[in-house]
């Protein structure tokens, strides 16, 4: 027994957690979404290098306007609640197949590492606890990480098969 939030049985009110919190912030996602993303390279620089779109925009370009950065954060916010929904349902996540090969592909292409996964779930955890602090507690915390990790490893094994 390893202990920690990981080891709990995710429930309804782990999924209620992650639900609430992201209704609360969907009314205002592409700000949300500017606020993840501008957190993500506050704390991995490098990372930008890797989104084809910043490389090719030079570096004066206003990442805040950028709509497929937007996209990207958007999505990793709603497949995190989708996550949440199948965890509580079935104990597992599963992405649909097709969609899971073609992430697996884009992300290995892109040279995204471990490592950027806990950057970005860093960064995402941070931006919720900023949008919703009246809502923020520790198991509200542990809810998404869980999400996350669990859709972060259902990639991250699709990333393996397609190196
Ligand atoms: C592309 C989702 C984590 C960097 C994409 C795309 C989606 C997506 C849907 C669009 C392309 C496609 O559908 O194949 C996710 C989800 C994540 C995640 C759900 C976590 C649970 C990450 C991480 C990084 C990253 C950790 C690195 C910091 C990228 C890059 C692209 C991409 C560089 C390609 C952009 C381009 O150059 O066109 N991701 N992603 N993603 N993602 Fe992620």
């Amino acid at each position: 027994h390893t202990g920690g939030p990981s080891a709990a049985v995710f429930g309804e009110e782990q999924e209620a957690l992650v639900l609430s919190a992201w209704g609360a912030m969907k009314g205002d996602s592409a700000s949300l979404a500017v606020k993840f993303f501008l957190r993500i390279f506050e704390i991995a620089p490098g990372a930008k290098q890797m989104f084809s779109f910043l490389r090719d925009a030079g570096d004066d370009a206003p990442l805040e306007n950028h709509p497929k950065l937007k996209a990207h954060a958007v999505t990793v916010f709603v497949m995190a609640c989708e996550s949440a929904t199948q965890l509580r349902n079935t104990g597992d996540v599963k992405v649909r197949e097709a969609t899971l090969k073609r992430l697996g592909a884009t992300h290995v292409k892109a040279g995204v590492a471990d490592a950027h996964f806990e950057v970005v779930k860093t960064a995402l955890v941070d931006t919720i606890r900023d949008a919703v602090p009246d809502m923020w507690t520790p198991e509200m915390k542990a809810a998404w990480e869980d999400a996350y990790d669990q859709l972060a490893a259902a990639i991250k094994e699709e990333m393996k098969n397609a190196a």
